[in-house]
């Protein structure tokens, strides 16, 4: 995890850095630093904490931090704990080069031991402060360039990464590298932007330049980009893309939190996914990645979905999906375990990714073993140009806009939608689905918006429920059938902002082991939409009832009995239970929002946790 952030040009790299850092915090801010070059050298501050106390601290150091370059660091430690020293940038023992690092290098223990035996001294516990000094080692001792020592050191390195460097002696260049960790260059007039997410610089441009593995860029404000290959320095033509964010769209708004903002832009988000792809006047659903593959879908004897998070949860739901209305069979895995279990994958499997960020390292990883395998692997990601997005065979956006807030929310629904129209489509396809049940489908979910618009109504209940609920120690989350995954998403979301120990169950499941935990100490969430199931749920209630234990239910606006039985109900609108995930999950994500917010937590900034996982 951990954001970069890197500026060279005419400006003041000062504000351009520290706000840019502010943008970059939903990937780690644990500690952070920046570093400002001018012609008498650099100035460097980091400290724990967040990047407002990076900001206080410089403030009241009262030194005005001039310079046109400058880099910045976020961090997310996983070498080292979280405090001033630790933090980046980190400095060779020389004082010349300062580097910031996403990512991990695994060997640097070995490399540390050379370092040592060469008289180097270390101050941090870090990997960075290993990697650059072994750049400074090598430069030294072959009167290497710094691009020359920059490329034999990275080929040294195993593990990850993603790094800018500049030398106190050079302040008009910089050197980025990118191996895993994401890296992403911004083109202005006569100056350049280097973040890990170009939306801490889209302010200035939309022209970007993403990095791919093994790459490395040599940048000088007077000079054309020079963009190589590290391995063997071949020279490389960049590629400019242009992006299409919104300024508006990474901003807070009205909200006190993203997350908030995020949830309330469901209506919204959701007829972003459909829009173009499904015309609900003639049930015509389009899908440009899909098309084009249309055989190899009709003919694939079973689909893997691999991914992480909230995504697994979106899997799930996609795995119900695709086996209802498409008659595929399907796995849904860890793509953490995928990796590292030798799953059996041959060319006519069909792997799906599924990603908010497009750079979840693990996810990453299981869509490398898949294509080495020579599966088609296809791609569900929300960022335009992340690194999955630009890795797999064939995929498609969600087009949920910038999802900032850490705990997922309509990134989430957005990746349901997906995949509801997925097997739809796949079930036109192989003329397997009734064309009563598809034509309804169709209809209900050009339907959705208004439906998640209703079901955003229950906030002032859930506000009350929350009031009596919220210095309680555990939950339970129980759902059937397509609304087991959205239980365990509901438990999720509860744990990641509130700190509030909460576990997802298949409601049948409980009398296996959780009954045992249920007394009037505990909380039970029951998803309980009117469906074929909802019989079977309602004995569940009962089982909870009689050990003593609360119960707050998700029900359909037009349920009698569970709204009898349960302590509090949170009415949905009715919908079809292959939908029905999309407006049960939203009164659990507010639930979780206003327990949090009673608690007095970061909403947006949860502990320990980072919005996207750069690391394995
Ligand atoms: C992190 C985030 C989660 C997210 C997961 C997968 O753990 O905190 O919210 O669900 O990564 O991320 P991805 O971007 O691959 O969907």
């Amino acid at each position: 995890m951990c954001g970069i952030i890197g500026y060279l040009g005419n400006r003041d790299a000062y504000p351009i850095i520290i706000n840019g850092l502010k943008k970059l915090e939903y990937r780690g801010y644990d500690s952070s630093g920046v570093s400002i070059f001018h012609k008498d050298g650099y100035n460097l501050y980091k400290t724990k904490g967040r990047v407002y106390e990076l900001e206080k601290k410089i403030n009241r150091s009262n030194i005005q931090l001039k310079g046109t370059t400058g880099i910045g660091h976020t961090r997310w430690a996983t070498h080292g704990v979280a405090d001033d020293i630790n933090a980046h940038p980190h400095i060779s023992n020389s004082n010349n080069l300062v580097m910031i690092h996403n990512g991990i290098v695994d060997n640097y223990n070995s490399i540390k031991i050379i370092l040592l035996n060469n008289g180097f001294t270390l101050r941090s516990n870090t990997d960075t402060e290993v990697l650059v000094n072994l750049v400074e080692y090598i430069k030294n001792e072959n009167k290497f360039s710094l691009e020359e020592a920059i490329r034999c050191s990275l080929t040294e390195v195993v593990g990850a990464y993603s790094i800018a460097i500049v030398d106190r002696d050079d302040p008009d260049s910089m050197i980025i590298a990118k191996l895993g960790s994401p890296i992403a260059i911004g083109i202005g007039d006569g100056e350049f932007f280097v973040a890990s997410d170009p939306i801490s610089f889209i302010q200035y441009t939309k022209n970007v330049i993403y990095l791919e593995d093994g790459e490395m860029a040599i940048l000088n404000k007077y000079k054309d980009l020079d963009l190589r290959k590290i391995i063997n320095n071949y020279k490389l033509n960049p590629v400019i893309n242009k992006l299409k964010i919104d300024l508006k769209e990474i901003e807070k708004g009205k909200y006190k939190y993203f997350m908030l903002k995020e949830i309330y832009e469901q209506p919204q988000t959701i007829l972003n996914t459909l829009r173009g792809r499904l015309l609900v006047s003639s049930k015509v659903i389009y899908i440009d990645g899909i098309e084009s593959n249309k055989e190899k879908f009709i003919n694939t004897k079973c689909i893997t979905i691999v991914a992480c998070g909230t995504s697994w949860h979106a899997s799930l739901i996609g795995e119900y999906l695709l086996e209802k209305l498409a008659r595929i069979p399907v796995e849904v895995e860890y793509a953490s375990e995928f990796r590292y279990r030798d799953p059996i994958i041959n060319k006519n499997n069909i792997i799906i990714v599924i990603s908010q960020s497009g750079e979840t390292a693990d996810t990453i990883s299981a869509l490398k073993l898949a294509k080495s395998k020579g599966a088609f692997v296809f791609g569900i990601c929300n960022v335009v140009g992340s690194t999955i997005s630009r890795s797999v065979d064939a995929g498609v956006y969600t087009h949920a806009g910038p999802e900032i807030g850490v705990a997922s929310t309509k990134a989430f629904t957005a990746q349901i939608t997906m995949l509801i129209l997925l097997a739809l489509k796949i079930g036109k396809y192989k003329s397997i689905i009734n064309d009563n049940i598809y034509n309804k489908l169709c209809e209900e979910l050009g339907s959705i918006p208004e439906k998640i618009s209703t079901a955003l109504k229950v906030h002032d209940s859930i506000k009350k429920i929350s009031k009596i609920f919220h210095s309680m120690n555990n939950f339970l989350y129980l759902g059937r059938g397509i609304n087991f995954p959205v239980a365990l998403e509901g438990a999720l979301k509860l744990k990641e902002i509130s700190y509030i120990h909460a576990e997802g169950f298949p409601a049948a499941e409980m009398k296996h082991g959780p009954i045992a935990l249920i007394d009037q100490k505990i909380v039970v969430v029951v998803i309980a939409p009117l469906n074929e199931s909802y019989p079977k749920i309602v004995g569940n209630i009962q089982e909870i009832k009689a050990r003593n234990g609360k119960i707050i239910a998700i029900i359909n606006e037009n349920d009698v009995e569970v709204n009898m039985l349960a302590d509090h109900v949170i009415k949905v609108p009715n919908i079809s239970e292959e939908l029905s995930p999309l407006v049960t999950v939203i009164p659990l994500q507010l639930l979780a929002y206003q327990m949090a917010y009673i608690r007095g937590e970061n909403i947006d900034k949860p502990r320990n946790l980072a919005k996207s996982v750069t690391v394995e």
